[in-house]
């Protein structure tokens, strides 16, 4: 089996993140990397929507934004070449999506192999695609939560680095577990950041090794009953 040694240096990772709306998982992203939680840096943020409110996280961090607008590209392929460019101006040594809504082309999954990742609002393979929080209620599902992983030409399948999950209150409606999904992703992406960017983190085959070892809390969309919390970052 294959395993991919994901390799770091002293310097602090160079991050790009990709945004298309509020960038709340931007915020707490650059909340971790000021404190200097993450040994990380963001570079720039890109997003393909100019009223993006997430722009304006970045800006007020003193971050370098650009937009790269899909509405001005004749079709995805050469959407993806233009921010394959943008991208790789920056040199980045991780590739962060954080709510950005755009399919992405094999081509361009492939050139980023590795040191792409995204997060999902769903314990994973659970309800891959959109609109998760209405569908685990209506699915009736006892737990939800949220997955970080590696990307990969299929859509919300790649390796999963780290899962948080959380209990489906009888109460609850789509915001309302949106929202107690939402806090924990504000937790488990720097975490996931902060692992890659320590050198902490394998790929081997499709799963993701933390330290050389598999993580009991992956798979819990699948097995597990007991929520995982992860402990906060330490400073
Ligand atoms: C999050 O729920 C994330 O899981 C999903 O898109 C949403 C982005 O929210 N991929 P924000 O822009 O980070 O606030």
């Amino acid at each position: 089996m294959e395993v991919i040694r994901l390799s770091s240096s002293n310097a602090p990772l160079s991050l790009v993140v990709l945004i298309s709306g509020r960038g709340s998982n931007l915020g707490a992203i650059v909340h971790q990397c000021q404190q200097h939680r993450i040994p990380a840096k963001i570079s720039t943020v890109i997003s393909n929507n100019p009223d993006a409110p997430g722009l304006r996280i970045a800006q007020q961090a003193g971050i370098a934004i650009r937009v790269i607008d899909h509405r001005e590209y004749a079709n995805r392929d050469e959407y993806d070449l233009a921010l394959m460019k943008a991208i790789d101006e920056t040199a980045p040594g991780l590739v962060v999506m954080a709510g950005f809504m755009r399919i992405l082309s094999a081509n361009f999954v492939r050139h980023y192999a590795s040191r792409l990742i995204n997060i999902h609002p769903s314990l994973l393979p659970n309800l891959r695609g959109l609109n998760t929080h209405a569908r685990a209620l209506a699915a009736g599902v006892e737990r939800h939560g949220a997955s970080v992983h590696f990307v990969t030409e299929e859509l919300d399948a790649g390796p999963i680095i780290v899962q948080a999950a959380v209990p489906v209150l009888e109460a609850d409606t789509p915001e309302s577990l949106a929202q107690r999904v939402l806090e924990q992703e504000h937790r488990i992406y720097p975490l996931a950041i902060s692992w890659f960017a320590q050198g902490r983190l394998q790929i081997h085959g499709d799963q993701v090794l933390l330290d050389g070892k598999q993580q009991p809390e992956q798979g819990l969309g699948t097995a597990k009953k007991k929520a995982y919390s992860p402990q906060p970052l330490s400073s």
